[in-house]
């Protein structure tokens, strides 16, 4: 990496404080902005204001990533003036696959700060060894909104993007034009080609994902499903993110792209099936009971042990329930845990802001998958495929069973159970069932 004494150097010359500095050097060693905070005991806000300060004492121009890649050049150029070997750091997008001892360039600042992250370990390692080892060239997360799919994976990111040349996180929740995220994708990589069609623009991105290592998360791709679908395709006018999908899981490339969705989408099924092992998809579910145990302690929450238990399974370890009720028990119940059990009994309704969520999901489902909910949801006992077929509506054909109930395990809402018999059973989740009663009736 570059001198330190030239670092110095440098920053007196451009009056950069001493803290500007140390979060500077930290970022060009490769450090993204939650770790940087993490090391230096301050909140990213913190980071992110000593290094805009640090960028624009030393002038550079450009927005996210860029500044740090032309604050690198800039450096280069000066060092190399005063007589220094250029064998340092060049991190110019067309040279950074060949020294891959250089940090990454990265855009991550649509990636949620994970410096306050639980568990995980199994999912973690599982992902690490698709990706790193057996270069999975796309993997798909899908689970419950709120499940923690965002924070998996940016967990993860920090953890692998020193495997990668380029690492860039979009969320489709703020942008899903197909020709916006696409240009976006091929500026950050570099091409001076950044204004094309879809099709020959996916074309462009496949040649960097072959010339390049490079991660694309793209977050929240139910964004762009259509409603209603049992197949879930992706919705009218964003078919290219299907061609997408396609070229990325097939073809040849040393790439990978990571999506998330509240819907595992039926492009991922077919490609699972077609490119084994290839291309592959995880489901994620709520946290163990250990780490979600952290979550209410690290909010200072206390309770008798089997208070907390109950807890965590009434709200099945999804972290984001565990932090709305969290929120409720810190300002109604003085933290006590144990105090909202003896004073109110648990519900959806305790969460409203959860059931909003939940509303929109059954919004989704098409009338052949509310109908069998429906009838999941009024037995007590698993429900077999030979019952919903019997009591499922005559004007349904029955082939299409099958596809309707894979397409609920495809939304997590209901669960395959494996009874060693002959018959297959399904179930719907404890909190799906209870919600369904109530939309349904
Ligand atoms: N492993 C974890 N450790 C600590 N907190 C977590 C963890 N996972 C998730 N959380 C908390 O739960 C919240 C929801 O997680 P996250 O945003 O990752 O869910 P999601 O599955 O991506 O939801 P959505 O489908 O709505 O995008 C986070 O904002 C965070 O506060
Ligand atoms: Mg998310």
């Amino acid at each position: 990496m570059i001198d330190p004494e030239f670092l110095k150097a440098e920053a007196k010359k451009h009056d950069i404080s001493e803290i500007e500095m140390e979060a500077l050097t930290l970022a060009i060693e490769g450090y993204s902005t939650s770790e940087i905070a993490k090391k230096l005991e301050i909140k990213p806000d913190a980071v992110r204001q000593r290094l805009s300060k640090g960028y624009q004492k030393f002038q550079v121009k450009g927005s996210g990533p860029v500044k740090l890649r032309n604050l690198l050049q800039m450096l280069m150029s000066r060092y190399q003036e005063q007589g220094h070997q250029a064998s340092t750091v060049d991190n110019s997008p067309s040279n950074i696959s060949e020294t891959k001892n250089n940090p990454p360039s990265e855009d991550l600042w649509e990636k949620p700060d994970v410096s306050v992250f639980y568990g995980r370990d199994e999912e973690l390692k599982q992902l690490e060894e698709l990706i790193v080892k057996e270069k999975a060239p796309l993997i798909c997360l899908y689970g419950l909104p709120g499940i923690g799919k965002s924070y998996l994976v940016g967990k993860l990111v920090e953890q692998i993007k020193c495997d990668f040349d380029y690492v860039i996180w979009r969320s489709l929740s703020n942008r899903n034009q197909f020709s916006e995220v696409l240009e976006d994708l091929l500026r950050f990589m570099g091409s001076s080609e950044t204004q094309k069609q879809a099709y020959e623009g996916i074309s462009e991105l496949i040649k960097h994902l072959r010339k390049h290592r490079c991660l694309v998360v793209l977050d929240n791709i139910e964004e762009i499903i259509r409603e209603q679908d049992v197949y879930r395709r992706v919705k009218q006018g964003y078919e290219a993110y299907e061609i997408l999908l396609q070229r990325i899981g097939r073809e040849q490339h040393k790439s990978c792209l990571l999506i998330n969705s509240h819907e595992k989408p039926g492009d991922i099924n077919i490609l699972e099936s077609s490119t084994t092992p290839a291309v592959h998809s995880l489901q994620i579910y709520g946290l163990e009971k250990k780490d979600a145990k952290k979550i209410l302690h690290g909010k200072g929450l206390t309770g008798k042990d089997e208070d907390v238990n109950q807890l965590i399974y009434y709200y099945e370890g999804n972290p984001l329930l565990l932090n709305l009720v969290s929120g409720l028990i810190i300002d109604v119940f003085s933290k006590d845990i144990s105090k909202i059990l003896t004073n109110t009994q648990l519900t959806l309704t305790t969460v409203e802001k959860y059931k909003e969520i939940l509303r929109k999901l059954f919004q989704r489902l098409s009338e052949l998958e509310a109908d069998i909910i429906k009838i999941i949801g009024n037995i007590e006992k698993d429900v077999s495929f030979i019952y919903l077929a019997e009591n499922i509506d005559k004007k349904y054909t029955p082939s299409k069973l099958p596809e309707a109930i894979q397409s609920l395990q495809a939304r997590s809402l209901i669960e395959k159970i494996d009874k060693n018999e002959d018959e297959v059973f399904y179930t719907l989740r404890p909190m799906i069932k209870k919600y369904a009663k109530e939309y349904y009736s």
